[in-house]
């Protein structure tokens, strides 16, 4: 069996959401990511692991126009993302959940996924606009699928760590977003929060494609479809959990620390 190159094309008649291809971005002459190709399917959950400073928080900056690459591509849907602002990157179907939540803390978990809904970005600032029945709707909607149903009236600040976690989720799931991504979303969460976060991330991930970076392996095999392994900017390994957890060289450089 001849084994595919890494970071190659994968072959078959897959239909792929994203296209990385010889994606580079050096700050100061330091390359933090490094000729990277990345292709991930639609409807793909793909887990990105890999050491500290591999360059996975830098590729989703890449991905959605926070960092501007040095060179490279980067498609989505037949649209070339690498020129666009970040707010188009948005409104084009990308949404990206950071390391650390950022949701507005004196607003009530209802407003906070009420200013998500696409609509609620006006000029005239966040809240001035008119609650319409389907915002509404998709409010109630997001509120289940984030487990905080019983929390809507309440102020952000006063939920736990794991439901502020939960609640970025929401406000991404309110743009409706057909590639998600999230950085470490279970980062400091309880063992019972990771499982509902796979529940959650299981559930969203069927409509859409996702890619999680993530240290936890135990959380990582729930959610993924395929691993691909970070390592000084460029792609160490590719596949399932089996394959990439087996390779040698992902033992040495991140599992077996
Ligand atoms: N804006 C920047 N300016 C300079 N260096 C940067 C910048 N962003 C990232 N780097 C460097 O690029 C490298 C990759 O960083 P990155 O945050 O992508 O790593 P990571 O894989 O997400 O690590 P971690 O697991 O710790 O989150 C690091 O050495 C980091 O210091
Ligand atoms: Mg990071």
């Amino acid at each position: 069996m001849t084994m595919p190159m890494i970071g190659a094309l994968p072959e078959g008649k897959n239909e792929f959401a994203l296209y990385v291809e010889g994606l580079t971005v050096a700050f100061n002459g330091f390359v933090a990511v490094n000729d990277l190709n990345l292709y991930v399917e639609k409807g793909e959950t793909r887990v990105v692991i890999g050491p500290n400073g591999a360059g996975k928080t830098t590729v989703l900056d890449l991905i959605c126009g926070r960092t501007k690459a040095t060179s490279g591509s980067i498609r989505f849907k037949d649209i070339e993302l690498t020129t666009m602002s970040e707010h188009k990157i948005v409104r084009a179907g990308v949404g990206r959940k950071f390391q650390t939540p950022s949701i507005y803390e004196t607003l009530t978990v209802r407003e906070n996924l009420e200013v998500s809904f696409p609509r609620g970005r006006t000029v005239l600032g966040a809240l001035a606009f008119r609650l319409t029945a389907d915002v509404v709707a998709c409010v109630e909607e997001v509120a289940e699928q984030i487990f905080l149903s019983t929390h809507l009236h309440r102020p952000a600040e006063l939920l736990s760590h794991g439901q502020k976690q939960w609640l970025e989720i929401g406000m991404l799931l309110m743009q409706a977003p057909e590639l998600m991504m999230l950085d470490e979303p279970v980062a400091g969460m309880s063992v019972s929060e990771r499982e509902k976060t796979a529940e959650l991330l299981n559930r969203i991930g069927k409509d859409r494609s996702m890619i999680v970076i993530e240290h936890d392996m135990e959380f990582a095999r729930h959610i993924a479809d395929k691993v691909t392994v970070l390592h000084q900017g460029k792609v160490l390994a590719e596949g399932s959990m089996d394959h990439v957890q087996n390779d040698p060289r992902v033992i040495e450089v991140y599992l077996g620390h």
